[in-house]
């Protein structure tokens, strides 16, 4: 039986991660569930965590250590490494494997012969590959910023940083965890898990093998693990204690049930019966913000699904994705004028999210998010 398993079907009542990092948020006052029936306490809800999306991806390059400290001096409760493999096996934190966009390494002219077209999930992508540089070669590059038009202010740091290691991001959690007095989480996802297992890097044991020599294989909410395709996340629920997220995208279906011919769309994920499939391998769902809370066709914020309500009835806590500052990624009703990086009004998006009863966010903005979350919470309490 899975090693997460048993103790997951136990935990229909765990309190999870935001439990356990309860007593060391900013705010303290649990959210109220539900009202008080008459001669009984309510029952209290824990204050929803605040994951740090790529690390402060708002102010900092992506999936860098400058990114992540950042995420955690704000308040994050976790960060967040996407990781994808180098040549010789090493896992590194980028979101994608194809680095052009985020790194220097166009610029140098000793890899110009890397770059190449690949079919990656059923669609070709050309530039270069982690999975084509060794540790020590990428290890020489620098990142840069992914949207440097939305993100003008955040090419002042092309150059400087380094593509961390896995290992360097859970070094730097347990020392900022030591630095600030409480537990700083880590989140990590397996990114083309089927492409890369299709080419010899498969990347699950690798995060098996991580986590446990890390002492951090436990349901005690340092480690979470999420991933888009189901197949992967099963093999970590086999390998691992820890809790699992299981990510649902607007559309489609993840790549595994794309290339093995079976297996849940994303539509089907977000059904009773799909949520209750997941539930025999996670503990949460991370849906895109949209299928909480679609945008009606002008898009304007519409009216939240019943997709909380219905995962919480499987068991599974919920923590959508991805919440940013900029006018460009917000609902037109709460945008700030017309230009795409201006900042909106992403207070009233986290608050009105918040209300739906959501246990969690990934945020570019973890400092705008715990605002938000501190106002909520006194409004609760
Ligand atoms: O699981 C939610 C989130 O990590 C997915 O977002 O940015 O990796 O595509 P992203
Ligand atoms: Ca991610």
């Amino acid at each position: 039986m899975a090693a997460g398993t048993t103790t997951r079907r136990r935990t229909a009542a765990l309190l999870g991660a935001a439990a356990v990092l309860l007593p060391l948020l900013t705010v303290t006052t649990p959210a109220s569930a539900a009202p008080a029936a008459p001669g009984r306490a309510a029952p209290e809800k824990a204050a929803p965590i605040v994951l740090g999306h790529r690390g402060a991806s708002g102010y900092r390059p992506e999936h860098t250590l400058e990114s992540y400290e950042l995420a955690v001096r704000m308040g994050a409760d976790y960060i967040e490494p996407d990781l994808v493999p180098t040549k010789d096996g090493a896992l590194v934190a980028r979101h994608e494997n194809e680095i052009g966009g985020t790194t220097d390494v166009a610029d140098r002219p000793e890899f110009a012969d890397r770059r190449t077209t690949k079919r990656i999930d059923g669609r070709n992508v050309t530039g270069w590959f982690t999975e084509d540089f060794t540790l020590a070669e990428l290890k020489t590059l620098r990142a840069i910023e992914r949207l440097p038009d939305i993100r003008q202010h955040n090419t002042i740091y092309d150059g400087l940083y380094q593509v961390p290691t896995l290992q360097e991001v859970i070094d730097l959690a347990k020392r900022l965890g030591r630095q600030h007095r409480r537990t700083v989480g880590i989140f990590p996802e397996t990114k083309h898990p089927t492409y890369f297992r299709s080419i010899g890097l498969p990347l699950e044991n690798t995060v098996i093998a991580t986590l446990k020599r890390n002492g951090l294989d436990h349901r005690d909410g340092r480690a979470i693990v999420q991933s888009f395709e189901p197949t992967s996340l099963r093999m970590l629920d086999k390998g691992l204690k820890v809790p699992v997220l299981q990510a649902i995208s607007t559309a489609g279906a993840p790549y595994d049930t794309v290339a093995n011919g079976q297996g849940p769309t994303y539509a089907d994920m977000v059904t009773p019966a799909g949520l209750k499939e997941i539930g025999t391998y996670a503990d949460w769902i991370g849906p895109e913000k949209s299928r909480v809370i679609p945008l009606k066709a002008d898009g304007t914020l519409g009216t939240p699904t019943p997709l909380v309500r219905d995962a919480h009835a499987a068991g599974l806590k919920v923590s959508p994705y991805t919440f940013r500052n900029e006018n460009q990624f917000l609902p037109a009703d709460l945008r700030n004028g017309t230009a795409p990086g201006d900042y909106g009004k992403a207070l009233k998006e986290y608050d009105i999210f918040y209300r739906t009863g959501i246990d969690g966010l990934f945020s570019d903005n973890p400092d705008t998010a715990i605002i938000a979350r501190t106002a909520f919470l006194k409004s609760r309490s």
